[in-house]
């Protein structure tokens, strides 16, 4: 049993670090590039997608709640994570701070839990992306076929010579007074596009990319300038329109349905955990707390900044939506562009639909590389087969872990739909959250003297608030998304105890579990 608590020594972790020379010890990033560099992870489909179905399904107007609850969790989560970040100065991740100081069985429950976050996370994000990139093709005319448009769980209806997704459509027909029985209706097959985006993501992560600061920072201008673009048009027109927003925004907490989840209290509750995806990606600040010229002062303005910034634009961009819409009618793939549709300014649909396809690109670079980082760490370490952390002799980089990841999150695109996809990826970061928060503190109480850089406040009222939050967005999503991580972590054990135990590195060279 104790050989499960096996640690990994730091001066192993960061030796290591120093051989494959992913460690610059250049403490080049200052406040500004940390807060850039979380903006650039965090905005992408939540904002851009999922906040459409959370508001029509579950908040209504309230989802605005929705968004404070989830940034106050990933506010004392962050926090948790800066301190692990300034303990184990490595490029790595959970997966790896669980390792130096929890034990390998916690190493590997974070690790496989990644998966959940990475890759579950990149089909997500390509999910959406593809949903904006077939309405961009249907206002230049070009429509796809039902059976590539999306998931088995996506309905279409043919109307006026094309097929077109039921929820987008239905409106057009009840306007016309026609009944959507007396129309063809078909399911898709494959979200071809989803699959293709992720496809030609793993092609340039196998054949190396140089990450430009510059091209980063482009992106997350982009991305930024189109959010504030669609508030000023959108808050714009409502001012010009006085009273539309008051109708749409009453009730602002649509009464419950009946349902835990549907609207009320528990739809606010509901909605966080699945917009909590939105906030997905301030670990990367956490990430790069070796670069950092000052980890002590500029950790916490990093992540707190990032994480300010995102929710200020989210709550603002949530207000103006719902204000121009009627909540119902935000369960589509691209409902910004439909908020941004209701004031007839036809270039802000453009370029919203534009600037998320070129922002959600770059969300999925970042997701699946952080997976093949995570396999080839777990595959160096042992726990999962040796070829993962090979590395390609012209490209070098870790082609095998790309190209498996690849393949299983393209397939993920191509077969599930968006919300079961989005669950997933949020039940599963949240217990990484839970995870790391509960080391902080345990580590607190069992190694006092470690040195850290960066020290979480308030020990242990953050840690256990972090927890609180955290699991309470769990508990709020729904029993079989319950199901769905209970079987993938039990895969995981299955795995850890047939191959990864037998297989560690560390456990081979007998090192000394820590108490
Ligand atoms: N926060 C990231 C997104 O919304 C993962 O796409």
């Amino acid at each position: 049993m104790a050989n499960l608590l096996a640690t990994k020594p730091l001066k192993v972790v960061l030796d290591e670090v120093h051989e494959t020379g992913e460690h610059s010890l250049r403490r080049a990033l200052g406040p500004t590039n940390l807060i850039t560099l979380g903006i650039g992870a965090i905005i992408g489909t939540g904002i851009f997608v999922i906040t459409g179905t959370a508001t029509a399904e579950h908040a209504g107007p309230a989802i605005i709640f929705s968004f404070i609850f989830a940034a106050v969790g990933c506010v004392f989560a962050g926090l948790c994570y800066a301190e692990f970040a300034s303990m184990i100065p490595v490029a790595g991740s959970a997966y790896t701070y669980g390792y130096a100081t929890l034990g390998e069985i916690f190493a590997w429950i974070i690790g496989w839990d990644l998966v959940l976050e990475y890759a579950f996370g990149a089909a997500t994000v390509a999910s959406g992306w593809s949903g904006y990139f077939i309405s961009l093709l249907g206002d230049f005319g070009i429509k796809l076929p039902a059976s590539i448009s999306g998931t088995r769980w996506d309905e279409f209806i043919y109307y006026r010579n094309h097929w077109e997704p039921v929820k987008l459509v239905m409106p057009k027909l009840q306007a016309a007074g026609i009944d959507p029985g007396s129309l063809p209706h078909a399911h898709g097959a494959f979200n071809l596009l989803g699959f293709l985006a992720i496809v030609l993501t793993t092609i340039i992560l196998i054949i190396g990319i140089k990450e430009s600061a510059n091209f980063n920072s482009g992106i997350v201008i982009v991305k930024v300038c189109v959010l504030i673009v669609f508030i000023i048009i959108g808050g714009n027109y409502l001012l010009k329109h006085s009273g539309l927003m008051a109708q749409n925004w009453h009730p602002f907490i649509p009464p419950n349905a009946g349902h835990f989840g549907e609207f009320g209290f528990t739809g606010i509750l509901r909605a966080a955990g699945i917009i909590f995806f939105a906030y997905i990606g301030f670990d990367a600040v956490s990430t790069a707390a070796q670069e950092a010229k000052n980890p002590e002062k500029d950790m916490p303005i990093g992540i707190l900044g990032s994480l300010v910034i995102c929710t200020i634009l989210y709550i603002a961009v949530a207000a103006v939506l719902t204000g121009l819409v009627p909540y119902k009618t935000l369960d589509v793939r691209d409902p910004l562009a439909v908020g941004i549709d209701a004031t007839g300014v036809r270039w802000g649909s453009l370029l919203v639909k534009i600037g998320a396809l070129m922002g959600l690109s770059s969300t999925i670079v970042v997701m699946l590389l952080g997976q093949s980082r995570v396999f080839f760490s777990m595959s160096r370490d042992g726990l999962l087969p040796r070829m993962f952390s090979n590395v390609h002799p012209r490209f070098r980089t870790p082609w095998i872990s790309s190209l498996t990841v690849g393949t299983f999150v393209a397939v993920l695109a191509a077969s599930l739909p968006i919300n079961v996809l989005d669950e997933m990826v949020s039940i599963g970061t949240l217990l990484a959250f839970v995870i790391v928060c509960a080391g902080v503190w345990v580590l607190r109480r069992r190694n006092p003297g470690l040195p850290r850089p960066f020290k979480t406040p308030m020990v242990p009222l953050v840690p256990i608030l972090g927890i609180l939050i955290s699991f309470s967005m769990m508990a709020s999503l729904t029993g079989i998304t319950w199901i769905r991580l209970a079987v993938w972590l039990v895969l995981g054990m299955v795995i850890y105890f047939f191959y990864g135990r037998h297989h560690s590195r560390v456990q081979q060279s007998a090192l000394e579990p820590r108490r």
